[in-house]
């Protein structure tokens, strides 16, 4: 059944994008519209160390700019360091707020930065549509290739005492200006590199296999975080899995390889904004329970169960995954269509494994025994089973988790 089924789609984006090697050194020109004085850069040690955060933060100190910085960021943020950096923020009473790093920090200056406007806790805001009107004024710079937070509405948060990943949603969460500047992603060590690589494909994955919009089973009326697949979806998809299956061995293999990093990080981009319009599914959704539980990275999480994923979806979206293996790289020679998406299931495997990810969930610590609590919390996030390209049931969750087990 289609209750009121909807019609049309859309796209949202970071108010402004700036693409460009080198790019940062002229942040104090992008922020001139704002007129700001005081500025608050969250961001976390690795990256002081390795000469990021100098990178960012020198020209805006040479432009006469005030900058405070948050040096506490955390890989996946907890509750308790949202907390620190809520305080740091109203300390430093600034006029923008910087989110430099990969997903993690970028993701804990968009909560700052709703907290700091709206008052309350980040508790909330968390679900969809909360936010009630503008956060402060929200400068994204990624340093990994992976997130898209840069442009994306969401944010996440790890309740380490509950072990639950929690989502912000809302379109106010889209930062005002994203900087994009590949050169800082050069530094990026080759597991977090393989780890956000694949995160992003699995982003532009989900996207392209994802319930259609005009199939999706929510009121058109009804606040819905995603659209579901749509036309411009499928072309940043596209563009995305395309360079992703081309720069990121490179990138992993190769540090300090430029034109894999700028491939990477547009294509990164690119997998944002196909699936915060879009969808993610049942990947991220069974990525939740088990990155609270285990502390594997996002992307690792992701990346194991993307090709079980794609097999459990094999026969609702079959065409689509053999789109995506031409993409990838396989030749489909007049196959039919299921042995060119097997093909493709596989390619995603051997990516998988040339750049490093664990391919069973028990090299990431996990016991047999959990799997059926992460199946039941899974099923749980709603949004995204609807979003899946084939619905599952529990047992269908279960049954993913038992062949990656
Ligand atoms: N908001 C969104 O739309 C969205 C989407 C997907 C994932 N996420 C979240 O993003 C987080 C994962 O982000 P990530 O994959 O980008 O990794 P990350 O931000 O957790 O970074 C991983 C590690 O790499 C280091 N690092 C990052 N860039 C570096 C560089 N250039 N040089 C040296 N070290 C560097 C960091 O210091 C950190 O220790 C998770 O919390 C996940 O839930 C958010
Ligand atoms: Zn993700």
């Amino acid at each position: 059944m289609k209750p009121d089924p909807r019609h049309f789609w859309n796209f949202y984006s970071a108010g402004r994008l700036v693409f460009g090697s080198g790019s940062v050194a002229r942040l104090p020109l992008f922020l001139k519209p704002w007129q700001a004085r005081r500025i608050l850069v969250i961001t976390d040690r690795i990256l002081e160390q390795v000469g990021v955060v100098a990178q960012v933060v020198d020209p805006l100190r040479a432009a006469g700019l005030d900058v405070v910085v948050f040096n506490e960021g955390e890989a996946e943020p907890s509750c308790a360091i949202a907390d620190k950096a809520i305080a740091a923020a109203r300390q430093a009473q600034a006029d923008v707020l910087i989110g430099l790093g990969g997903g993690s920090n970028m993701d804990l200056a968009k909560i700052t930065a709703a907290v700091v406007a709206h008052g309350g806790t980040y508790r909330d805001y968390f679900g969809y549509d909360k936010i009630p009107g503008p956060v402060q004024p929200l400068v994204c710079i990624p340093t990994t290739s992976g997130t898209g937070s840069e442009v994306s509405h969401a944010a996440v948060l790890t309740d380490t005492e509950r072990e639950l990943k929690e989502s912000t949603l809302s379109q106010q969460l889209r930062p005002a200006l994203a900087v994009v500047d590949p050169q800082l992603t050069l530094t990026c060590p080759p597991k977090a590199t393989a780890d956000s690589g694949i995160d992003a494909l699995t982003h532009a994955i989900e996207t392209y296999t994802a319930t259609s919009y005009d199939a999706l089973e929510v009121p058109a009326a009804e606040p819905f975080p995603y659209d579901g697949k749509h036309p411009l979806g499928d072309v940043l998809a596209e563009a995305a899995i395309r360079r992703i299956g081309y720069h990121l061995p490179t990138a992993v293999a190769e540090p300090a390889n430029l034109a894999a990093r700028e491939g990477m990080s547009f294509a990164a981009t690119l997998a944002g904004l196909a699936f915060s319009n879009g969808a993610v599914a049942v990947v991220h959704a069974l990525e939740y329970p088990i990155g609270a539980a285990v502390h594997c990275s996002h992307g690792a999480g992701n990346g194991l169960l993307l090709p079980y994923v794609m097999r459990f979806n094999l026969p609702a979206r079959a065409t689509e995954i053999a789109r995506i293996g031409e993409w990838l790289g396989v030749a489909d020679a007049g196959l039919p269509v299921p042995e060119v998406a097997e093909q493709a299931i596989v390619a995603v495997e051997r990516l998988q494994a040339r750049i490093g990810i664990p391919q069973k969930l028990r090299e990431l610590g996990v016991t047999r025994a959990q799997l059926p609590g992460f199946a039941a919390k899974s099923i749980g996030i709603k949004r995204l089973m609807l979003l899946n390209g084939r619905r599952p049931t529990e047992a269908d969750l279960l049954s993913i988790l038992e062949a990656a087990w």
